[in-house]
């Protein structure tokens, strides 16, 4: 596999990352604004794979504006042709090791229960680091309008005893 760089995401990610989720086929696509803007303001705790200058992986990220020690993963994508090699893993690993992570000792998430990948790649990461992974709701499936989206489970995961 050609080299795959790890780092901050930067506002000219911001279009190819909007594709990235977009390609994904199963994520909320918010609006290109969003992704720019989780680029200028959060891109300490945000990450971006890039390959042959390609962008073939993302995590958005923020920490809880109530509880700081709490990292919130709002999106996670990588590209299909990617998958399954440990990258989204490594993405979410990236981020916690980060400086700007330091006094983090959880990470949440919310999976839908038909994302199968979603929930092992959580549940893989909590495995590496030797600690618990509480699942609870957290959005109903009544609350999104259309009536066709999932409920979304908090998984929280920690805490982080040590960086592995
Ligand atoms: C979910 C997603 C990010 C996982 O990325 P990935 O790079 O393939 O995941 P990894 O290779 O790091 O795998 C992490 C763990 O999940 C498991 N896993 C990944 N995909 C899986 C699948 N389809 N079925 C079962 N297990 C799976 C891996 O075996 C690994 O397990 P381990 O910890 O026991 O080794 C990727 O499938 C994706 O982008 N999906 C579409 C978008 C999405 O659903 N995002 C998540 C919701 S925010």
């Amino acid at each position: 596999m050609n080299k795959v760089v790890l780092r901050q995401p930067q506002v000219a990610d911001g279009t190819s990352i909007w594709h990235l989720v977009r390609d994904t086929g199963v994520l909320d696509v918010n609006s290109p604004y969003s992704y720019l803007m989780l680029c200028k303001f959060f891109s300490d705790t945000c990450v971006v794979a890039e390959q042959e200058g390609q962008i073939v992986g993302f995590v958005s990220a923020f920490r809880l504006p109530a509880d700081q020690q709490t990292l919130f993963v709002w999106q996670v994508a990588v590209a299909e042709s990617q998958r399954g090699k440990g990258l989204g893993k490594a993405l979410l690993k990236a981020l916690i090791r980060r400086e700007a992570c330091k006094n983090v000792r959880y990470l949440e998430a919310t999976v839908s229960p038909s994302n199968l990948s979603s929930e092992a790649l959580f549940r893989g990461f909590a495995r590496d680091f030797a600690t618990r992974c509480e699942v609870s709701e957290c959005f109903p499936a009544h609350l999104f309008p259309g009536g066709n989206h999932e409920s979304e489970m908090t998984f929280r995961i920690g805490p982080f005893r040590y960086q592995t």
